[in-house]
């Protein structure tokens, strides 16, 4: 696992947009798995600036988000399509037919499920997938306990998520109590994991996951076990990281 402390969440966005950016560089028809949350936000505004500044060529990249909320539709304010459609999909030259998130209005959950796992094993897998961390150690909405092999399905939010979450609802009601989500068995199939963390609020959960034992009650301590694992976090992020480790580290 590579390691790389920087200084803030401005940093921290710059320096992830540029391992995404490499990716689109080195092979332009990449497949990038990824994720919402108000983590990536800056790092998608920095892939916008590149692409603005003629830098980036979205045009042959395709796109598999994580998740999706079941039970909204996809122009809800709320919902995880119309946030990329906001911070990248709209402000950048990637084809729509390209992108996929999965289907949060279709209530079949077994058909919605199987056909996103076929789509990127039909795209070839997924090159780079971006990850962030929930305060519960959720990658995608892999809850603690879940399982580590398992693939794309409809997951039940925890209480914990769901009051997260609240503070982009009106209320804690309103916030869909299900979602579908990659499992932690499709992630941990992409070539290349990058994760994202900034903030003291994430020092306990960052050092659990990368530096605790791996067990499916911190779900991100499975990226221990990937080849490819690239953490960028602020230095709020990593205070809770032993010495050894801050700055940058191949670990
Ligand atoms: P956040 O969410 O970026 O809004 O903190 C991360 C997550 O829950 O995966």
């Amino acid at each position: 696992m590579k390691v790389i402390v920087v200084k803030d969440y401005a940093a921290m966005s710059r320096e992830a947009a540029n391992v995404i950016a490499a990716c689109v560089k080195e092979n332009p028809a990449c497949r990038l798995g990824l994720a919402t949350g108000s983590t990536p936000e800056g790092l998608y505004a920095e892939l916008v600036g590149d692409y603005k500044a003629g830098q980036l060529d979205f045009s042959q990249v395709t796109t598999f988000n994580l998740d999706e909320y079941r039970g909204l539709d996809n122009d809800h304010e709320q919902s995880y399509h119309y946030f990329m459609k906001k911070n990248l999909f709209d402000a950048v030259n990637i084809d729509p037919v390209r992108t996929h998130v999965p289907d949060g209005a279709n209530p079949n959950a077994a058909v919605v499920c199987a056909r996103y796992e076929a789509a990127i094993d039909a795209a070839g897998g997924i090159d780079l997938q971006l990850l962030g961390i929930g305060h519960n150690g959720h990658i995608g909405f892999n809850e603690p306990g879940t399982e580590f092999p398992k693939l794309t399905s409809c997951v039940d939010l925890a209480e914990s998520t769901i009051f997260a979450n609240s503070r982009l609802f009106s209320s804690a009601d309103e916030v869909p109590r299900q979602a579908y989500t990659m499992g932690i068995g499709t992630i941990m199939k992409a070539k290349k994991i990058l994760v994202v963390a900034s903030g003291a609020g994430k020092a306990t959960v960052v050092r659990n996951a990368f530096f605790g034992p791996v067990t499916p009650f911190v779900p991100a301590s499975v990226l221990q076990l990937h080849h490819d694992v690239t953490l960028v976090v602020d230095e709020e992020a990593a205070s809770l990281l032993e010495g050894s480790v801050a700055g940058s580290a191949d670990l």
